[in-house]
């Protein structure tokens, strides 16, 4: 391997940059070149590229969003644009390619791949819903965001004896709602994982706790399972509690990268460099039992090792009591 080519895809994550940091870092070592692609798959497809060298990628670790900008590519899922991405790099000499991001940049990865084109994907992603990962970078600094806010949020809430219902993202993932919510001690926790379309149990809980004489109620609603508007209206009328909605929207994805993102995105990025040094190829690196592992692409997809820990959740019900 002479050339490599990494791009960063779909939603920005901290910790992407770490990545292409060490990914850059650990080609040079090897004396393969290194060329960053603009805009993810987009970028593949126009040829927008710019050379990274070792002075290209000084003082990245500690910058949110991605260096190498980013995009949810349309044209990528047809395959005549990727017959011209591959195309394109086949003309630049380019033997393989990084490709850092979630859930929609493997699925593209998987039918890239079909173009003959080498490819190794690295989970960077807030949600952390690569199934085949137990983590994917940005998770942690979007949890502590999160968490953040929704302290501050709190502050507010009890100094007005108000609930708030406070929407995260996750896509449909519900791990930002579970830490962020356990680590703010919320009264609920609505998670997509376990979402059955009964709100009883929320108002039952904010009931008895207004009953009991507390005085601040916090409800954290991952994003897409409920309305969470429409929730706080209707807390508001079954208890007589005064709410308000907070969705802490796209605060989630940037800010400076938390120690563990710079952390797993510096490792996952060398570790991608070593599955092409060892001359393999068509692999995602993902984290198992703690420890860097791989997979084939393909196989990646049906591979579920980040369920929702149902013992978290379990305690996440107990510790609102
Ligand atoms: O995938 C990360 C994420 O922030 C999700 O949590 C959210 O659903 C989505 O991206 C928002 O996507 P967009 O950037 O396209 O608005």
């Amino acid at each position: 391997i002479k050339k490599i080519a990494v791009l960063t895809s779909g939603g920005d994550a901290p910790g992407m940059n770490s990545a292409v940091r060490a990914v850059v870092f650990s080609a040079n070592n090897l004396g393969i070149e290194v060329v960053g692609v603009l805009r993810g798959y987009e970028g593949l497809i126009d040829w927008e590229t710019i050379p990274l060298g070792l002075d290209d990628v000084r003082n990245i670790n500690n910058q949110g969003g991605t260096i190498l900008f980013t995009s949810r590519s349309e044209r990528f899922l047809d395959q005549k644009y990727r017959h011209t991405a591959a195309k394109n790099l086949r003309a630049h000499d380019v033997d393989a390619v990084v490709a850092i991001g979630g859930d929609g940049t493997l699925r593209g990865a998987i039918k890239f791949k079909d173009e003959g084109v080498n490819i190794v994907c690295i989970p960077g992603t807030i949600d952390r819903d690569v199934a085949c990962s137990e983590y994917t970078l940005g998770f942690d600094t979007a949890a502590n965001t999160a968490m953040e806010a929704i302290d501050k949020i709190r502050d507010s809430s009890v100094s007005h004896g108000r609930c708030s219902v406070v929407e995260v993202m996750g896509r449909k993932r519900g791990y930002i709602a579970l830490w962020a919510g356990m680590a703010t001690s919320a009264d609920a926790i609505v998670l997509p994982e376990k979402w059955d379309g009964n709100f009883d149990y929320i108002i039952n809980a904010l009931r008895k706790r207004h009953t009991d004489g507390r005085n601040s109620y916090l409800v954290v609603v991952a994003e897409g399972v409920t309305d969470a508007g429409k929730l706080a209206d209707l807390i508001q009328k079954e208890t007589g509690i005064e709410s308000r909605v907070s969705v802490l929207g796209y605060i989630q994805r940037g800010g400076q990268p938390t120690a563990k993102d710079r952390m797993y995105g510096s490792l996952m990025g060398a570790y991608a460099i070593e599955i092409l040094r060892q001359g393999r190829g068509n692999r995602i690196v993902a984290i198992k039992n703690d420890i860097l592992v791989d997979y084939d692409i393909a196989e990646a997809i049906d591979l579920h090792n980040n369920n929702l820990d149902s013992f978290q959740y379990q305690l996440s019900l107990m510790l609102a009591e």
